[in-house]
């Protein structure tokens, strides 16, 4: 069981790797200087939208906090990047807090953290982004 879980969570990384080299074979290449990886643009609109609506329903709408705490800059503010991506990949043991490894890659959810630090974009209507 753990093994299939561990097995799974690579097959879901590498298939995120390959998904994001050939992204990147034709994407603009907006490399903000923070990040490692920035997804491309319909990436990232499913990105603001999954954040706005999956993780908003124990968030908040707004991130201000619910059954989940509020995810805003000045909560998150000091928070090392590094335990609050690692709480996105595989959530908190114990608490309502899931992991999201099936649904996102360690550098989306990089790009997720570095974004609620900043202050979240609104949902993706708003957003150059979609194709
Ligand atoms: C089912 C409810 C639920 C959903 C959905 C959910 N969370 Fe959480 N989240 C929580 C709870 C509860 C905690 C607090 C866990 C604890 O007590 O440490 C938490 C904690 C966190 C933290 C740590 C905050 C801190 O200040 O340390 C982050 C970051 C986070 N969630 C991001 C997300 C993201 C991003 C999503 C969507 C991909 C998401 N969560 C979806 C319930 C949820």
């Amino acid at each position: 069981m753990r093994f299939d879980r561990v097995l799974w969570v690579h097959v879901v990384v590498l298939l995120g790797l390959a998904l994001l080299v050939a992204h990147d074979s034709h994407a603009e290449g907006v490399d903000a200087p923070e990040h490692r990886v920035e997804p491309a643009p319909a990436r990232r609109a499913e990105l603001i939208n999954m954040v706005r609506q999956d993780c908003g329903s124990c968030h908040g709408l707004t991130l201000n906090g619910g059954l989940g705490p509020a995810l805003l800059p000045e909560t998150l503010a000091g928070k090392s990047d590094d335990e609050l991506v690692f709480t996105v990949m595989r959530g908190r043991a114990g608490t309502a807090m899931a992991g999201w490894s099936r649904f996102v890659n360690d550098a989306e959810a990089e790009w997720i953290v570095a974004r609620l630090k900043d202050g979240f974009p609104p949902v993706a209507t708003h957003v150059e982004a979609i194709r």
